[in-house]
């Protein structure tokens, strides 16, 4: 198996496994595909951060031309370090706090996507003690349901995001009545991994009649972000959502409004660039079980505990024509440290490579170090080449963080 024209095993033989690798070129290829599908608007595709917020990923996605979106202070910073600058950034999330929102009104971002009415209150404070303008966007909530795993969904009333459209307009009045606001946009983003275009004709529906109510309040709106969302293919054999209907939808649906588009994409552009290679510690033959113990663990990559999520998972190295059904686990203490049950898989051998696909995003990201294990390091290749663009720290840089006080 190789990413881009290196040897995976050949990684491995420098860097102890496991680790995360990803291509440049599918990053770059997959964020290119935005700029080309949604060529006909004028848009702005402000890659979400939470995906994946490796400064070498956010630097290479700042050299294509791509904006931010962030949900902290730490993405903006990771954001601005990269080289991505402050005026294709827009600030999302529900808990944005006085701090946070001073930092983003400071350097000057974009756009703040505003998710309730105490939020507004508070930027409105905060940019006039400032002497800024903050160009904001309320979030709408269009209660639709985008047919993803429950943890995911964003779009529907019961989550705790945006503002409910029936309700919105009354808070557009009030923002367009705060000092230091000013009223540029709408925004909806209703859910991750959506495999169906479908609830995007509805939300995106919903936010063009909106923007005409909107307009006859007297509202000045030029900017309709549309969130991010679109899912990947995790299956084998599976057709991803195509990213050229998507557009499309958009075009149609909103194009005649005549505002700048930002789009929030963020596992389309990473997912399917990265991997995570590891090694099988032991094979284990229980009663009812055959056992791949592999050297990655839910700690490494939580999506198959978290969300239930699959992931391909193939030998770096075909060394056998035979298979074998097995329960693929990781070293952590909990049941629930299971990639996959009953997987008919290569028969392996303790010491083979394994790499479990599609994890380029919200993988490293939602990495931790339980159990004390010391988190996966990352790595970049392109072309022949390969880089470390995040070590694995040692254990005294882990220890060290804890503090014993003085009177214990
Ligand atoms: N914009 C906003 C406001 C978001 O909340 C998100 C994702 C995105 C954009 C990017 O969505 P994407 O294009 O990546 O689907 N940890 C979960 C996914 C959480 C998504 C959270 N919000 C997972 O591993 O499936």
């Amino acid at each position: 198996m190789h990413v881009e024209n290196v040897s995976i095993a050949s990684i491995a033989k420098d860097i102890p496994t496991p680790f995360y690798c990803y291509s440049y070129s599918a990053i770059k290829e997959n964020y290119l595909a935005y700029k080309r599908t949604f060529s006909q608007q004028d848009t702005l595709i402000c890659y979400a951060v939470k995906a994946n917020a490796n400064q070498a990923i956010l630097k290479s996605l700042a050299n294509l031309g791509a904006g931010a979106d962030v949900v902290s202070e730490g993405e903006i910073r990771r954001a601005l370090q990269a080289g991505i600058p402050a005026n294709k950034i827009v600030f999302s999330g529900v808990a944005k706090t006085r701090d946070e929102i001073a930092y983003a009104l400071v350097h000057n971002i974009l756009q703040f996507n505003v998710e309730s009415e105490p939020e507004l209150a508070l930027i409105s404070e905060i940019a006039s003690a400032q002497n800024k303008v903050a160009g904001i966007s309320i979030r709408i909530n269009p209660n639709v349901c985008a047919n993803t795993h429950a943890k995911i969904t964003t779009g529907k009333s019961e989550n705790k995001f945006g503002i409910p459209i029936a309700k919105a307009q009354s808070v557009y009045q009030y923002a367009a009545s705060l000092p230091g606001i000013k009223v540029q946009g709408v925004d909806v983003h209703i859910g991750s991994q959506l495999t169906d275009l479908e609830p995007y004709k509805q939300a995106f529906s919903k936010v063009a009649e909106f923007v005409a109510v909107l307009r006859s309040d007297g509202h000045n709106i030029s900017i309709i972000d549309i969130g991010g969302g679109l899912g990947i293919d995790y299956h084998e054999n599976e057709t991803p959502p195509n990213k050229e209907e998507y557009a499309q939808i958009a075009q149609e649906l909103l194009g005649h409004l005549g505002c700048k588009i930002i789009v929030e994409p963020g596992r389309s552009i990473l997912g399917n660039a990265g991997i995570l290679v590891s090694s099988v510690v032991y094979i284990k033959k229980g009663e009812a079980r055959q056992f791949l113990i592999i050297d990655a663990g839910m700690n490494d990559l939580i999506r198959p505990s978290m969300y239930d999520a699959y992931h391909q998972i193939k030998p770096v190295e075909h060394t056998t024509n035979t298979s074998t059904f097995y329960d693929v686990v990781g070293p952590v203490c909990e049941t629930g440290d299971t990639f996959t049950k009953q997987r008919e898989l290569p028969t392996a051998q303790a010491g083979d490579l394994i790499a479990i696909l599609s994890c380029g995003a919200y993988g490293s990201v939602m990495s931790s170090t339980y159990n004390t294990r010391l988190s996966a390091p990352e790595i970049m290749v392109k072309e022949n080449q390969y880089s470390v663009i995040k070590s694995r720290p040692s254990y005294e840089e882990v220890i060290e963080q804890d503090i014993i006080p003085h009177w214990l």
